[in-house]
């Protein structure tokens, strides 16, 4: 099939797979964006003189019946045809003759994608944060519901203090807040609309870019059309950012999950069926859905630097190595949200221990608390810090075993209701 720019001569199949890529795939995810960027920009056209009113309602009735198909999954992107703007400008052209050939006018495939990848980014950013707060909500319920049930907590991985279920729990609710931050900021940089940038240094039209940014619900414009080309790589950078911040909370939590099933320590559990067996032991019921998470989560922290990698040093102006972008950020933003469902799916159904507190390995846990009962008595820190250090090393350390913690964000005063708050206030940025 002849292509957009055909000039008269027929490229080299091998050249045009090659440069092809996945995008005959990936282009799919941006259909439903590509149209609604075609019809703010033939709107502002029409607006401008460029289309008449009658051109414009035949072209906007095309489009919304090509939207209608890529809402039924019916959309494809032809062999032969290089991606996604050029399929649909096929099919207007196709359908409308001389006046589907007028939609390009004031336009370049260069701002044509970036304003899909803008609007698709957006979406996905907040679906991210949707789906981060929808875990936040379950860890702090989770968090209200064993406030009270102590677990051992750790340094150098050697029982140290006195935590708890409601602590651990707590603790990663609290952290997504900050990476619903990132993925504000990555949602917030998307928000801005780059149409009308063409191929990068603007047009002779006279475009109504304030008007494209009104029919789009963008926030504001890339302004510089320079900048709104180098805009390419940046959107997706500061999204890589936002996935990996997610991933590396989540990457952890997956951890201690695994550490916690261990036999070893039995903190946790999960029923039968939502755990993995052995071929060859039969005993086995394994944490493979957390390991799967924690190598995805690992892998997904690597997306910066691909993407780094992938930017560093190209020259000003558009380059067709952007185009790999999406054969990297379009899977993480999938991956980050499948491990997210996945982990409020498991701890629907988590079991905690209740009692692991009262195994004598981490009556150990307890010497703090006994120094500092001694000092509240008026026994000098130090001196009572010794006191209950030769107990210990004599072996005649008993512990009482209660805990009296009460400042903010202690096991006796969690706070997650002003941990709450800091997510509300984070999440309402999404609706600017
Ligand atoms: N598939 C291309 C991309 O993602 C679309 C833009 C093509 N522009 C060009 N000058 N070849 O970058």
């Amino acid at each position: 099939m002849t292509k957009l720019w055909n000039k008269g001569f027929e490229p080299d199949k091998m050249i045009e797979e090659f440069t092809v890529g996945a995008d005959r795939q990936l282009d799919l995810q941006l259909a439903r964006y590509d149209v609604e960027g075609s019809m703010a920009h033939i709107r502002m056209l029409e607006s401008i003189g460029l289309l008449t009113a009658e051109e414009l309602e035949v072209l906007l009735a095309a489009l919304a019946d090509i939207a209608a198909s890529i809402e039924r999954g019916e959309f494809v992107i032809e062999e032969g045809v290089e991606d996604v703007h050029s399929q649909v400008e096929t099919l207007l052209t196709r359908r409308l003759g001389d006046i589907g050939k007028k939609i390009h006018s004031g336009r370049s495939r260069n701002d044509q994608v970036l304003v899909d990848l803008k609007l698709f980014m957006r979406d996905r950013m907040r679906m991210l944060a949707e789906r981060v707060d929808m875990l936040f909500r379950r860890l702090q319920s989770l968090s209200e519901q064993y406030a009270d049930v102590l677990m051992p907590g750790y340094t150098h991985l050697q029982v140290a203090m006195p935590s708890s279920f409601g602590l651990w729990f707590g603790a990663y609710a609290e952290a997504l807040v900050d990476d619903v931050e990132m993925v504000a900021a990555a949602y917030r940089i998307a928000n801005q609309n780059p149409l009308g940038s063409a191929a990068g240094y603007g047009s002779s039209f006279p475009l109504n870019r304030t008007m494209t940014t009104r029919l789009l619900g963008f926030k504001t414009l890339n302004y510089n059309v320079v900048a709104a080309q180098m805009s390419r790589g940046k959107t997706e950078r500061a999204a890589a950012y936002a996935i990996a911040s997610v991933a590396s909370t989540l990457g952890r939590f997956a951890m201690d999950v695994c550490i916690f099933m261990c036999q070893n320590f039995g903190f946790v559990s999960f029923p039968d069926s939502l755990t993995t067996g052995s071929s060859i032991m039969p005993h086995k019921k394994n944490p493979d859905v957390f390991e799967i998470m924690r190598g995805k989560c690992n892998r997904l922290q690597a997306v910066p630097n691909e993407i780094s990698l992938l930017t560093a040093n190209l020259p000003l102006g558009y380059n067709r190595d952007l185009q790999l972008l999406k054969d990297i950020i379009f899977p993480a933003t999938n991956d980050i949200c499948e491990c997210l469902d996945m982990c409020d799916y498991m701890l629907q159904h988590i079991r905690i221990r209740t009692d692991i507190i009262e195994d004598e390995k981490y009556d150990y846990l307890f010497t703090v608390e006994d120094v500092n009962r001694l000092a509240l008595s008026g026994v000098p820190f130090r001196e009572a810090y010794r006191e209950i250090g030769m107990r210990v090393q004599r072996g005649e350390y008993t512990p009482t075993r209660e805990v009296h913690h009460t400042h903010e964000g202690s096991i006796g005063n969690l706070c997650n209701d002003r941990i709450a708050e800091k997510m509300h206030r984070a999440m309402e940025l999404f609706g600017e």
